[in-house]
């Protein structure tokens, strides 16, 4: 089988969407210092700097900065001291995600959902009190060190959290308004049983799969299904590398992120040309596909795209186009120093996909940055 399966109008679960999640609340990244994180995400990346923890706050553990764009919110925080979890965390990863933070109603009912069909416990519903009220958390543990926090904000007016101090930053908005998809690496042959994680713990439904026909150069190759929870507002590819000729882009991420983890964040915008020509000048580095892409473009999707074609090309945005419309889509370099997490910046134009028929091109094009890094060739060098 080499086409994307759509089994959208087919729910996997027969209880219904019994989590009721609202939306991604926030992406917590581990780092190795917040101050630097948070000036990329404010200067790089268009975020407004809202809230702050830290030693002038009380908190005598770690340095934390929460961000905002649109719906969109990063907390960044740094560890204090080596003997914080967080130290130990960025010691084996590097910067990346450790929480996928989710809202919802009533986080026991979501913890006792979750856990009574076999997801592990990550903390049991518990709640925090300043004066601006009670924030209800709860978590279970995902793919590798991922946590999903389950957040109630309905009594909690504060910033963000409990120790957290408002902070008023001017930021020049990049235009990024919200979470499209979050992306999971897992490795070779886990892609099956995070699948049934999201559909039998979480109660998400596959909305599409690629496998290594869809996905794949001559080497690069991966797998992937996509996971969607009741409301159709998270979605949650989980990709495992295929075999290829040479070492699986998902595998140069296992190597460097020594665990599974997060691999992309898909933000979204309603102007793209906007919000790269803003990025781009802001220093934020994305992927170039070979311009053989752009000479072939006019015919693959050119009479159904608004956007000037010179101005798609210019910026190096990719084009897909499918039954249901349209979609453009760029993706950065990786935002910190290993080969791990990135962000593709994504406005549709009633395109439900991903992307399929920029596949080859994108891993020819990621194929070159691997190969210049020295993690092409299974055999190094
Ligand atoms: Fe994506």
């Amino acid at each position: 089988m080499a086409e994307a399966t759509q089994t959208q109008t087919r729910p996997m679960t027969e209880e219904g969407d019994f989590l009721q999640l609202q939306a991604v609340d926030h992406l917590h990244f581990y780092v190795g210092n917040a101050k630097h994180a948070m000036y990329y995400w404010w200067k790089g990346l268009g975020f407004k700097p809202v809230a702050y923890s830290g030693l002038e706050t009380g908190n005598r553990q770690y340095a934390s900065y929460v961000l905002e764009s649109g719906k969109i919110r990063i907390v960044v925080s740094a560890p204090y001291g080596p003997s914080h979890e967080m130290a130990g965390h960025h010691l084996t990863h590097g910067d990346g995600v450790k929480v996928i933070a989710l809202q919802v109603r009533d986080v026991e009912q979501a913890h006792r959902e979750t856990t009574a069909r076999g997801g592990q416990s990550a903390w049991a519903p518990r709640e925090e009190t300043d004066e601006h009220g009670v924030l209800r958390t709860s978590a279970i543990r995902a793919y590798g060190e991922v946590l999903h926090v389950f957040v109630d904000r309905s009594d909690y007016e504060g910033p963000f959290a409990p120790t957290y101090k408002a902070l008023d930053y001017a930021a020049d908005d990049a235009g990024l308004a919200a979470v499209d998809h979050i992306v999971g690496n897992v490795q070779l042959g886990q892609m099956e049983h995070w699948v049934n994680f999201y559909h039998r713990v979480m109660g998400f439904r596959q909305l599409l799969h690629f496998d290594d026909k869809d996905i794949s150069t001559e080497y690069s190759a991966l797998m992937s299904k996509v996971m969607e929870n009741g409301n159709g507002r998270i979605k949650f590819p989980i990709n495992e590398p295929a075999d290829g000729k040479k070492k699986s882009q998902i595998e140069e991420y296992l190597d460097f992120y020594y665990s599974p983890g997060v691999q992309h964040l898909a933000l979204s915008s309603g102007d793209i040309i906007e919000t790269v020509t803003q990025l781009k000048a802001n220093g934020i580095e994305f992927l170039r596909v070979p311009d053989t892409y752009y000479e072939m473009l006019p015919e693959r999707v050119g009479d159904v795209v608004k956007e000037p074609l010179d101005k798609i090309n210019e910026l190096g945005i990719l084009v897909d186009r499918d039954d249901e419309g349209y979609l453009l889509q760029i993706f950065s370099r990786p935002i910190q120093d290993r080969p791990t997490s990135f962000i593709e910046v994504i406005q549709r134009r009633g395109s439900r996909g991903f992307g399929k028929g920029n596949f080859k091109a994108l891993f020819e094009a990621l194929e070159a940055e691997q190969n210049l890094r020295g993690n092409l060739d299974p055999y190094g060098g």
